[in-house]
């Protein structure tokens, strides 16, 4: 079993506190838990089991269904790259091969030195901006491996080091 600090376990109480009783309280905890911690822990899909009356596989099964939780935690600077069929043709697969190259975390993944995760999503709604990739919540379109985002990892990168 992980082992969790103090504070994270009362994150956690008090979420599944705040919504046990509700209607369709596993989703709602999950998404909170996510929020807080950044990812949620097998001690979160216990409690959140044993408070909804469900089983811990049960709950897993939801983690593991919806893209927006993980169960590890997430790297300092996120990086999204879309799969959707659009970005695939323009390009997606060697953007995401770039990235990992550039920053050592594979796909759905977090790098060694946790500076960085890489998600591939599914379309983000922006096709005609192919491939299109998000990093730190800004959207950069047109993102073939060698334009803008190289450039926005490379400066996040300098700006990391140079403050370790
Ligand atoms: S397929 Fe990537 S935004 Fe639609």
């Amino acid at each position: 079993m992980e082992k969790l600090n103090q504070k994270s376990i009362e994150i956690i109480d008090a979420i599944v506190a705040k919504h046990t009783g509700r209607p369709g309280p596993v989703k709602l905890m999950l998404h909170d838990v996510q929020h807080e911690l950044g990812y949620i822990p097998f001690t979160a899909m216990e409690k959140i089991a044993v408070a909804s009356g469900v089983s811990a596989a049960e709950v897993y099964g939801v983690v593991t269904f919806y893209t927006q939780f993980t169960t590890e935690p997430k790297g300092k600077h996120v990086i999204n790259v879309c799969m959707g069929t659009a970005c695939y043709v323009k390009g997606a697969q060697a953007l995401i091969d770039r990235v990992t190259e550039l920053t050592g975390a594979k796909v759905n993944g977090t790098s060694a030195d946790g500076l960085f995760s890489l998600d591939a999503t599914r379309c983000l709604g922006a096709c005609g901006l192919a491939p299109v990739a998000i990093i730190d919540d800004k959207v950069y379109g047109n993102a073939t491996e060698s334009t803008a985002v190289e450039d926005v990892i490379r400066q996040i990168l300098a700006t990391e080091r140079a403050a370790a």
